[in-house]
């Protein structure tokens, strides 16, 4: 990625962070804003729920005992945290770690929205129920994680929460295993005629995109 449009998605990134900080209609106010961070012109966005507490009070995403076993799996794979970026559908964190609610990530959406159109990954990884059907409504976390859809102009391939996984064996081997898989998933959609992983949902090359079974 050439220097000049990564400066540029960063700045694009600082205004947008500004704009959201200055919204006083926006629920949730009395926390802190997480904006997101990392490689703005990165091929790879993880986007979670919403922050926890200890994300609130450093203003960071995933810094807690979830946002490690993230990193951790990161670095598993052989990338580097500063290769991609991570931020959160709901900016601000929930009283009590509460579950987000409806009016709460829709307020929230055109932020996120923009976000990822600055960033436009070429992979979006939604951890967790919340962040999975805010792209795809339809989808069942259980049975559709490791799996590549589209949604949209975006390509997303949903994983179980990490908090999840750190409170259910089953679920941290099913984490292990479908993060084990993102390098060829990002392979995959890079050169779509090397079949590496089956997925009847991405287009042959040179073939105009379906849309996704899920929509
Ligand atoms: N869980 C999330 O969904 N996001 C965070 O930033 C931290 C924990």
């Amino acid at each position: 990625m050439c220097h000049n449009v990564r400066m540029e998605k960063d700045k694009l990134l600082v205004e947008l962070e500004r704009e959201i900080a200055e919204d006083k209609k926006l629920p949730l106010l009395t926390a802190n804003l997480v904006f997101g961070e990392g490689n703005s012109s990165t091929e790879i966005l993880f986007i979670g729920e919403a922050p926890g507490q200890n994300e609130d009070i450093q203003k960071r995403p995933f810094v807690g005992k979830a946002g490690q076993l993230l990193r951790n799996l990161i670095k598993k794979i052989g990338w580097r945290e500063a290769d991609v970026y991570i931020t959160n559908i709901v900016k601000r964190r929930p009283p009590g770690n509460r579950d987000p609610l409806p009016e709460e990530i829709e307020a929230y959406k055109p932020y996120l929205t923009r976000q990822i159109e600055i960033i436009k990954p070429k992979l979006i990884v939604p951890l967790g129920r919340f962040a999975t059907n805010y792209f795809l409504p339809l989808a069942k976390i259980t049975r559709d994680q490791g799996k590549i859809f589209r949604a949209g102009e975006w390509r997303v391939f949903p994983l179980f929460h990490p908090a999840a996984a750190l409170r259910s064996p089953d679920m941290m081997k099913a984490l292990e295993e479908n993060f084990m898989k993102l390098p060829l998933a990002l392979e995959q959609i890079k050169n779509p005629s090397e079949k590496k992983i089956e997925d009847p949902l991405l287009p042959k090359k040179d073939e105009k995109p379906k849309q996704s079974q899920l929509f």
